[in-house]
């Protein structure tokens, strides 16, 4: 299948690719060592537009398709795979989230702040007992009438200490399993909530990731999204249009990868020639190539099935799937590639292998992958 794509398409890509080569690239490594948020980045971001892409303009989003998201995600990950992770987690969990499910005062109240990049979200489904297992959430929110009461424990939450608005899933009825989960919104500085310690990374260190500590946490009722009980498929439904945003971002490392990898190649000398002309070099960036086309088309198929209203659930999972095993693959190779200078940050490899691997892990780990390919594909 041919992917053409349109001249605002090309534009998004094109304006992507400059803002990572501009402004991303200058202090990438230096941000990765010093776990360093780029706040002055998000603010220039939100300028751009990326902060909320899919969001109807009346809300102050871009109102762009997925694919001119995903094609954005792509270049933004080539360069600085921390920034486009608070890139996608705002997009495709926050933002996307409350425009399909919110009401009409929860999106004036929160999604045209979001959407500019003026302030930033948070998705909280992620447990110390819950990660795959997500409907095993041990947070729970009591119904008190007019409001609900939050005690809990978040983990592993991207944009944790910077976000003001935070999309949490707990358990209002333990009887009634996954249908008793709720999802509110929660906004920083309610009285309770603290943010919990930061993490310290292997990969994406320049983002920003904490756990959430959840006291007695008094949450109006108005700040529950969809109906009682809707949470546990507002959390699915969301991820299902996150992990497209993921696989793209998968996408671009390993694509990162490569051309650093290519270009390397064909300037590095060892015995008497470029390595490039070495058939052991020449066959790894020829797998590179079509892993990295392949990946591209699945990542671009399920980004279109999303915008033509097709079901995306198979199509995302998949996309996830391979992106982020290419994304891993690839870096891998291209520290080989690089021999010794890939083993140093300055030629930023090293650093494209340890941002790859949680591709693999978050949004739904590579197993969990399987399970929703595999149960889609079985269920006729
Ligand atoms: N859309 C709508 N509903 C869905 C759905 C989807 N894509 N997937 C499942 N559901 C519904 C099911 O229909 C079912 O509802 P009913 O019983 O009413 O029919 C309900 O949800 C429960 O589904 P399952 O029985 O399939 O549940 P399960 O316990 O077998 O688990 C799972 C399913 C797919 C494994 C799920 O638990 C899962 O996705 N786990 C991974 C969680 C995850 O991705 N975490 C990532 C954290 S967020 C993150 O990383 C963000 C970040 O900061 C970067």
């Amino acid at each position: 299948m041919e992917f053409s794509l349109s001249e605002e398409q090309l534009m998004i890509q094109q304006a992507a690719k400059d803002f990572a080569q501009n402004e991303l690239l200058p202090g990438v490594i230096e941000r990765d060592d010093a776990q360093k948020f780029p706040w002055d980045l998000v603010e220039k971001m939100g300028e751009l537009g990326f902060m909320g892409m899919m969001v109807d303009e009346k809300y102050g989003g871009s109102g762009l398709d997925t694919l001119s998201y995903v094609l954005a995600m792509e270049e933004l990950s080539k360069i600085d795979a921390s920034a486009s992770v608070m890139v996608s987690v705002n997009n495709s969990l926050v933002c996307w989230g409350l425009e399909t499910y919110g009401t009409e005062e929860q999106k004036q109240k929160y999604l045209t702040r979001l959407s500019t990049g003026e302030i930033i979200g948070a998705f909280c489904l992620s447990e110390p007992e819950a990660g795959s297992d997500a409907t095993s959430q041990k947070t729970t929110a009591l119904d008190k009438g007019d409001h609900y009461i939050i005690n809990g424990t978040k983990n592993w939450i991207t944009n944790g200490s910077k976000a003001e608005v935070y999309l949490v899933i707990a358990q209002t009825d333990i009887e009634k399993g996954h249908r008793g989960i709720n999802a509110l919104i929660v906004e920083k500085g309610m009285e309770g909530f603290e943010i919990g310690p930061k993490e310290n990374k292997l990969g994406i260190r320049g983002s920003d990731t904490h756990s959430l500590i959840f006291n007695d946490v008094k949450v109006p009722k108005e700040n529950r999204i969809g109906e009682n009980g809707f949470g546990f498929k507002f959390a699915m439904k969301t991820l299902a249009g996150g992990r497209i945003g993921i696989a793209a971002q998968a996408l671009g490392i390993a694509a990162g990868a490569y051309e650093l990898s290519k270009k390397y190649a064909k300037e590095r000398k060892a015995f008497g020639t470029e390595i490039a002309n070495h058939q052991a070099i020449a066959f790894k960036l020829a797998d590179m190539h079509t892993k990295i086309q392949a990946a591209r088309h699945l990542v671009y198929q399920a980004a279109c099935d999303k915008d033509s209203g097709n079901d995306y659930t198979l199509s995302g999972a998949m996309a996830k799937l391979y992106a982020s095993e290419v994304a891993m693959e690839t870096a891998v190779e291209a520290v080989q590639i690089h021999g010794g200078n890939g083993f140093v940050k300055d030629y930023h490899v090293e650093r494209f292998m340890r941002d790859a691997k949680i591709t693999q892990i978050y949004e739904g780990t590579s197993e969990i992958q399987k399970i929703v390919i595999s149960r889609s594909i079985l269920k006729d």
